[in-house]
């Protein structure tokens, strides 16, 4: 049995179980933080640092996704410096690649539109990149547009974690880096996608989109990976 601890987060006394995250315990108290990166159901991966907190007596934030909880923790999530890092966070995103919802196939189901308005992104500090990556719509049914993807690497971890297939993965670093399929190779020649579309599901932008969908229709179901992953380990 795991061990109970206590801690505060944003001067609320919590007990929590000592192997959660700090996110794990603050969507069960109801305390809202931001993510991007993070999905239900897969391994957190702490890239997108969307998900930071402050911690009383560590002196950097913590991505509150991947960091576990201790006894007597301090945790603040929502701060004046909290909210311009975060919003810095977005303003960077949306400068590294073209995020022109107009021409989206995925505005109005998007996360990253979503964090915009909610964390209140009017404009970008930032000089935009303008980047012109190669589309890949080789698959049948799925196009992946590396220009709207935000290396959150939800695609990859449904697909290695849930599918088993493991077609997607990092080539790159920083800003040049990119979702492969197999050793980089189009996606249509795939010889390990299954084509189940749970990369679809998973993607929070328009950079993993279903063929023949309108723009707005591109709706998202990622809840179904979350349920996967817990009946196979009630299984274990
Ligand atoms: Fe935690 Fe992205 S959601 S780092």
């Amino acid at each position: 049995m795991n061990e109970q601890l206590r801690l505060t987060i944003d001067d609320r006394e919590i007990t929590a179980q000592a192997n959660q995250t700090i996110l794990e315990v603050a969507r069960e108290n109801e305390i809202p933080i931001p993510t991007l990166c993070f999905l239900e159901g897969l391994s957190g991966a702490g890239s997108c640092r969307l998900c930071l907190v402050e911690v009383r007596g560590v002196p950097r934030f913590l991505s509150s996704c991947v960091t576990r909880v201790s006894e007597g923790m301090n945790v603040t999530t929502d701060s004046p410096k909290l909210a311009s890092y975060r919003r810095m966070i977005l303003e960077l995103l949306l400068a590294e690649r073209n995020h022109i919802c107009a021409f989206c196939v995925s505005s109005g189901n998007c996360e990253l539109q979503d964090l915009a308005q909610e964390l209140g992104v009017t404009h970008v500090n930032y000089p935009y990149r303008f980047p012109s990556y190669d589309v890949d719509a080789s698959h049948e049914r799925f196009v992946y547009d590396p220009n709207r993807c935000v290396m959150c690497t939800r695609c990859a971890r449904a697909c290695g974690e849930v599918e088993g297939a493991h077609t997607w993965d990092v080539m790159g670093r920083g800003v040049h880096s990119f979702m492969i399929t197999d050793l980089n190779q189009a996606w249509g020649d795939s010889s390990t996608c299954t084509s189940c579309g749970k990369c679809v599901q998973a993607c929070p932008t328009g950079a993993l989109a279903e063929k023949g969908r309108s723009t707005g229709e591109m709706k998202r179901s990622a809840g179904f990976l979350s349920k996967l992953s817990s009946m196979r380990n009630c299984g274990r």
